[in-house]
């Protein structure tokens, strides 16, 4: 095992939504791969003994995690239980000795941020945090300000070195592979560029509603939601210069940079929509104003991409359920006068089906002088694939911060948001199941949103 691989899995929050749905269904998935051999304690209020939290484990893994017998047998081997209150001392003292010889726990905060501040000062009091590391569930703050706070809050603790910010997105080994065409591809990079692109485009559409989470959701919107980290992630692996080195460190500096490229966000580059029958889900405002669907429109200043527009857009109860990157080339000048030639294109289809697709104008065959525009394109299924949690987690583990997010970065992604998130900006409802409100023209990219298609 490397010297920097955790020693001891500790997560909060063991009996709550997000353990039962990803982290138990994680784990197992860690112990049949050989990953995961160390011991795995859950802290939380709710389950009377351990053989209650195994119990729990058994019924996420039979509900989410394809339960595997073998497997789990392992995970409960592993499993320890701290039943305490998260700000209680008492609650540190009995984690404390149930860390017995680990020297480099790494702490994972599987709660709602307001009970962070309590978490990380009783780790940091109790003698817990040394040597430790910690994992912390987005979003990090509603802003930029209540950001820094929190992040003053984890330092008080952790060295940066030893924060580890979830983005699970950054787990998709899709995503990632984005990265790896542009950088193993010259053809794909020579087009790469202000001179060649004419717009970029990212739209994550899901085609289900809240789910049950509208208290959660209606205190944080879209834009908070996907767009301030997810699709910002994907919008970097996209606008990024390539890495000096692999290390985790080069990689996120050509991330920042990307951010540190982006104006704020005006009022006049954002569309916002509520989906009609949002205001009747359990915990949402009567009178709520929080969007569940927007569109925006980006600028990167930068060398490479300076006039460029980035548009993204994202949304609740629309189509489909499909995230699709498309970045559409400049036309062609006339060599056939008449002829209507569509745009060459790069496309990403990254959920749920893996898809690179590259659009072409070819002759229709038997044709004498007309078009047809092909797609050449490889789909890969993506059955073998690791799940983002556990992906992300066991880098976590292992002492790897590739896939999670630097705070200069996080801090950067609120600097563009906040003027939007403070202006108070219209909200148009939209019927469910379309592709947002009509006003979304307004933020459009030349030739028109792409919009993903099942397969
Ligand atoms: C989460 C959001 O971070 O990402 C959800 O809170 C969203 O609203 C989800 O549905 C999408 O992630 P995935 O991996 O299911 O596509």
């Amino acid at each position: 095992m490397n010297p920097q691989h955790s020693d001891a899995f500790v997560f909060f929050g063991a009996t709550g939504d997000l353990a039962y749905k990803k982290i138990f269904p994680s784990l197992q998935a860690m112990v049949k791969r050989g990953r995961l051999t160390m011991p795995v304690i859950g802290v939380a209020r709710s389950a009377k003994n351990l053989e209650e939290l195994r119990a729990r484990a058994r019924s996420s893994l039979e509900k989410h995690g394809g339960f595997d017998a073998a497997a789990f047998d392992k995970l409960s081997g592993l499993l320890r239980y701290v039943k305490g209150d998260n700000s209680d001392p008492a609650t540190y003292q009995a984690l404390r000795k149930e860390l017995g010889s680990a020297r480099r726990p790494a702490f994972y905060l599987a709660i709602p941020p307001t009970s962070f501040e309590a978490v990380v000062e009783q780790l940091g009091k109790s003698g817990c945090a040394q040597g430790a590391r910690v994992i912390i569930e987005k979003p990090f703050g509603r802003d930029l300000a209540s950001a820094q706070d929190l992040n003053r809050i984890l330092l008080g603790a952790f060295e940066e070195q030893a924060i580890y910010r979830i983005d699970h997105y950054l787990g998709k080994r899709p995503v990632e592979r984005m990265v790896f065409f542009r950088f193993t591809n010259p053809f794909a990079e020579a087009f790469w560029d202000r001179n060649h692109v004419e717009s970029v485009q990212i739209t994550m559409a899901e085609d289900f509603g809240v789910q049950g989470r509208g208290a959660f959701y209606d205190e944080t919107g879209t834009i908070r939601d996907v767009i301030q980290n997810h699709l910002f992630q994907v919008l970097c692996n996209l606008a990024m210069e390539p890495p000096v080195r692999t290390d985790s460190e080069s990689i996120r500096d050509e991330k920042v940079k990307v951010l540190k490229a982006i104006p704020p966000l005006g009022e006049k580059s954002v569309v916002r929509g509520q989906f009609l029958g949002y205001r009747n889900e359990k915990g949402v405002a009567p009178e709520s104003t929080v969007e569940t669907f927007a569109a925006l429109r980006l600028e990167v200043n930068s060398w490479r991409w300076e006039g460029v527009p980035f548009y993204i857009r994202a949304g609740k109860c629309l189509p489909v359920t499909s995230t699709e990157i498309v970045l559409r080339l400049r036309r062609p000048p006339t060599v056939f006068p008449g002829l209507q030639l569509k745009q060459n294109y790069f496309r990403f289809r990254v959920s749920p089906e893996v898809m690179v697709a590259i659009g072409a104008n070819v002759m229709a065959p038997g044709a004498t002088i007309g078009e047809s525009h092909e797609m050449l394109g490889v789909r890969q299924s993506g059955a073998d694939e690791m799940d983002a949690y556990e992906r992300v987690l066991g880098d976590a583990m292992a002492g790897d911060a590739t896939l999670y997010a630097r705070q200069d970065y996080v801090e950067e992604a609120w600097r563009i948001v906040d003027p939007v998130l403070k202006a108070d900006t219209p909200i148009y409802p939209y019927v469910p199941q379309t592709w947002g409100p009509g006003e979304v023209v307004r933020v459009t990219p030349p030739g028109g949103w792409h919009h993903p298609v099942n397969l």
